[in-house]
Order: C-alpha cells, then structure tokens, then sequence
C-alpha cells in the first residue's frame, strides 16, 4: 500500500490569513478510526468552500483538508463490518469539518461514519449526488411525511440552481411533483428544465414583503435552501397545513418573522440538518436516492474536475456562480 498521497491542504500563516495548496501527505498523518479508505471521488459543498477560506465555524484548526463528502475503496477495516475491497460513502459527520476530508486520497474514520454504498449507485452517482443530494432527500423526506403529496399543489425551491437546490427540484420532479425553481440564474431556463421544474421564478420575485405578516398562499411546500427574507416568504406564501424545510442561510441566517404563519395557517417548518443525521435514517434516504428517487439528470447537472482545479471552483461556489453539482475525481495523478 502507498504511504503517502495528495491532498488538498490550507495552512494558517500569519494568523487569520489562509492558503491552499496540493501537496502530498502522508497515511500516519490520518487521525485515528476504524476504516481506512481510498478516495476515488469527493464533491465540492458550499461548507467545503467555508472550510478552505478559514471559517473557523467550520474549522477550528489548521493545517487542514476539507472535503466533507468522499466515496472510496475500503482499504482497512479494522474489525469493523467493513472489508478490504467494500465501495463506501462517506457524508457528514466530522469529515471535512476537523476530520482529515474528501479532497485528499486518503480518510480515516470511524467505522459509524460509513455507509455501504447501496445498490443502484456507482461511486460517483453517489458523490453527483453526496451531502447536497442527500440534504435535499431528507428536505424531500420531511414534505412526503407531512402527507403532501403532488396533487395538493407546486413545491417552491430556492436557490435552485445550488448543490441542495437543484437535487432538491430533480428528486421532487422526480416523484412526480411540479416544481417551481427561484433563482438569481433566470438566463439558465435549459438547466432548470433538465432538473424536471416545471417554473422557473426570478428569486426578487419570491422576496419578503416585510410590513405583512401573511402573503397570498402559492405553494403546498417550499425547500428553502438559502434562508433569511426568502425563508420569512417562504413561510407567509406557503397553503394552510404546508410545509417549509430549512437548511441552509446563503442568503442570510436572520429570520424575521411573526407566530401568524403558524397560528393562522397551521404551517410547519422544519429544520434539515444533514451531519448528524441518524444511521438508520441516513441508510433509509440512501436507499431512496440510489432507487425510486435517482434523479435521471445526474449526469447532465454536473460538472466533473481533478483536485487541481479545485482551488479555483473554491472562489466560484462562494460567489454563488456555480449551478449544478461539482465532483472531484481524486484519481487523477497530475498535481
Ligand atoms: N443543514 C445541512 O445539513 C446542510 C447541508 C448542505 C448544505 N447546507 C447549506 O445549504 C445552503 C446551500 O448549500 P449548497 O451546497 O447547495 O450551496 P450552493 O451550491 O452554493 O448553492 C447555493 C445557491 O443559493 C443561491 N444564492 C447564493 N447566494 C445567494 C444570496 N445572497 N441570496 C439568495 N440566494 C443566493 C444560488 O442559487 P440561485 O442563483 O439559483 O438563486 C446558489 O447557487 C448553504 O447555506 C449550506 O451551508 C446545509
């Protein structure tokens, strides 16, 4: 076995200021864990990109390789049910945060941190698809469980063009829901039609109006993806008995609000948190993704790079400029 390998590193240096670079590092260098596994694909997240610019929210501590999605090649088991040879996946947790990550060759991590990879996904189906897709499958899972079924109405998206956003509005179209996808990305009508939206809004359009406490009713669900005013109008514009999931605050992590949404409307919202995420249900949205709820466009909606064309997708995905999903194929040799 290869003791050393290539990853990503951000270094601290003076202080407050952070730098990233592909550099080799070495398997003794990995933190302790159970499972040893060889990455073969990584996928680039909004909090991948928090990590790599010093968000210490994120990172306490560097040197540090982020990647908080990686898919691989069990490598060592160390009397855990995993064995030499298994295809895993990776998601959450510590990985990527404080956790040796994705965007090097190599993780170690503890044995209840991996899932099996489940039938009907290859490796790089399931980082297309990675903590992004899986977020948007528990979003999805909270609106089917809360009985909203396609025929009471659209499900809004926001931030649709993003990696939660855009699996969010494949998946729902997927299972037969209609979509109406908000987006600063108007001019791209073709990628949202090959995600399955059957509307695509301009996001102004969907900002909050924040003298009224209620809006007119417009959507059975919303997956919220990017938080603040678009939450707060998520919240007054969604039906009587809807549902709003929320993960993520892109656009603000503020939320101004009054109890009328709740008390008048009977709406729900729900928090969507993808790390921490129970094991069994975690398995349970995996086994969904890989079958009734694959997207078809998986392949159409990504954007495959090597780890040395990482650095520049970093600036891209924190401008807010990227669509679709972003893997990274960590075979590549060339540094
Ligand atoms: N809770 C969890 O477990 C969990 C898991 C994954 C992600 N997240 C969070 O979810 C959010 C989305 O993650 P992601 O990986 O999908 O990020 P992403 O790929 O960067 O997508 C975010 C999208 O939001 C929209 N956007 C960007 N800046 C905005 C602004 N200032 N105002 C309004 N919209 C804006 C853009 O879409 P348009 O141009 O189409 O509008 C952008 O593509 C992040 O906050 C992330 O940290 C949370």
């Amino acid at each position: 076995m290869t003791h050393s390998f290539k990853a990503m590193v951000v270094t601290e240096n003076p202080p407050g200021t952070f730098t990233r670079r592909i550099t080799q590092k070495s398997i003794a260098e990995l933190p302790p864990g159970d499972v040893l596994i060889e990455v073969r694909f990584s996928s680039l997240n909004y909090k991948d990109a928090l990590s790599a610019i010093g968000n210490k929210g994120v990172t306490r501590t560097y040197p540090h390789t982020p990647g908080i999605d990686a898919a691989g090649i069990v490598v060592e088991g160390k009397g855990s049910d995993f064995s030499p040879g298994d295809p895993v996946l990776v998601t959450g947790y510590d990985l990527g945060m404080n956790t040796s990550g994705g965007f090097g060759q190599f993780i170690r991590v503890p044995a209840d941190w991996v899932v099996r990879l489940p039938e009907g996904l290859s490796l790089k189906e399931s980082m297309i698809l990675g903590t992004a897709g899986f977020t948007a499958g528990l979003s999805v899972s909270k609106i089917v469980a809360h009985s909203i079924h396609p025929g009471r109405g659209k499900i809004l998206v926001t931030g649709a063009s993003g990696g939660v956003g855009s699996m969010a509005v494949a998946i729902l179209s997927r299972i037969g829901y209609a979509v109406a996808a908000a987006t600063g990305k108007i001019e791209e009508a073709d990628f949202f039609k090959s995600l399955g939206a059957s509307e695509v809004i301009p996001r102004e359009e969907i900002k909050d109006t924040p003298k009224k406490a209620l809006l007119k009713e417009r959507w059975a669900a919303v997956v919220d993806t990017v938080g603040g005013e678009y939450l707060a109008a998520a919240l007054k514009t969604t039906a009587y008995q809807g549902a709003v999931t929320c993960c993520g605050n892109v656009a603000s992590a503020s939320l101004s609000l009054t109890v009328y949404p709740f008390i008048l409307r009977g709406i729900t919202l729900y928090g969507v948190d993808s790390a921490n995420n129970p094991m069994a249900h975690r398995k349970a949205v995996w086994e969904k993704l890989a079958g009734p709820w694959k997207p078809d466009s998986l392949f159409a909606i990504t954007n495959e790079i090597s780890l040395s064309a990482l650095d520049s997708y970093i600036d891209r995905i924190l401008e807010g400029k990227l669509k679709g999903r972003t893997i990274v194929n960590m075979t590549d040799s060339q540094i």
